[in-house]
């Protein structure tokens, strides 16, 4: 195969430049970070996880109607995504107070939010994503006010369909991360769709009867068999089987080759749907 142009390494996924234009495939590392970037470690099958459940995730979403970059999985480590103009914020909604919420205003951990909030960071590493305001997103143009608009009500309704579905298998839905990006029609319209990943690496997942911890907080908090938690969700989602595909620190390679194709039978191309018009066609 000849070889693929990187188009960006970051600190869980590659994005390699895709077979079409307008396309990239996205490959799932083992790396783990935290406490932005101070605290790494490799997490043999992560990728493998991580791969696998964001890419039902968001199958999932499309087919309640929200537009995701997501086209199909490749193998046990790539799927192809359009590629986008990343909107450079993260929104963060919040069920339940648990990380930066409790340590910038004290709220006690598993404390229930009486609504779920919504917090918005500006994606800059230098400055370690700090918290931002509506109205710094808007002030320096990073996102319109209707592009603001259309992402917190994507926000709300994943959060409502995530809720229900983790609340089906026994998991609690704490929080999540999510970023969006902008793709244009062929009539210069624009459309916003869902990117990235959600995986146990951005959304907090506890287990409703024992509140054990079941994402990357056993990475930060040193809470040990991080990737026990992340296969545990994938068991529960229904992605590998019972047992798990990963033991020892190492992968049943011919399993976790086999389990993508579930995906792409569930994916369905849908068309996108604009926030703008597009432009009359010419006679
Ligand atoms: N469909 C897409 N098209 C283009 N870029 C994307 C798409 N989906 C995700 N990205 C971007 O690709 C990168 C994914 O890599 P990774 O998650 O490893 O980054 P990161 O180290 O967390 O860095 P960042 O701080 O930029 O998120 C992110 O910067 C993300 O915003
Ligand atoms: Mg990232």
């Amino acid at each position: 195969m000849a070889r693929r142009k990187t188009i960006y390494e970051g600190k869980a996924k590659i994005l390699y430049e895709g077979p079409e234009p307008g396309t990239v495939i996205q490959y799932f590392k083992d790396d783990a970070t935290a406490f932005n970037g101070e605290k790494k470690a490799v997490i043999a099958g992560k990728g493998v996880l991580n791969n696998r459940i964001s890419s039902h995730l968001m199958t999932k979403l499309e087919a309640i109607g929200i537009p995701t970059h997501f086209i199909r999985s490749i193998n046990m480590r790539e799927q192809l995504v359009r590629r986008v103009e990343i909107i450079p914020i993260e929104l963060v909604v919040r069920n339940i107070a648990a990380g930066s919420l409790c340590k910038r205003l004290g709220v006690p951990e598993g404390e229930y939010l009486r609504k779920p909030l919504i917090e918005y960071y500006y994606k800059k590493d230098e400055l370690g994503d700090p918290l931002i305001s509506e109205d710094h997103i808007v002030t320096f143009g990073w996102a319109d006010p209707y592009e603001l608009d259309e992402m917190v009500a994507m926000a709300w309704r994943v959060n409502d369909y995530l809720n229900g579905l983790f609340s089906g298998i026994g998991l609690k839905l704490v929080d999540f991360k999510l970023e969006f990006g902008r793709i244009w029609g062929e009539h210069g319209e624009l459309y916003i769709v869902l990117a990235d990943e959600i995986s146990p690496d951005n959304c907090r997942l506890w287990d409703e009867k024992t509140g054990e911890k079941l994402d990357k907080d056993r990475f930060r908090q040193d809470l040990g068999d991080v990737i026990e938690g992340y296969q545990y969700i994938a068991e529960r989602l229904g992605l590998i089987p019972e047992g798990g595909i990963i033991k020892g620190g190492s992968i049943n390679e011919q399993l976790a080759e086999k389990l993508g194709q579930i995906e792409n039978e569930l994916a369905q191309r849908r068309a996108l749907q604009s926030i703008n018009p597009p432009k009359p066609r010419k006679a």
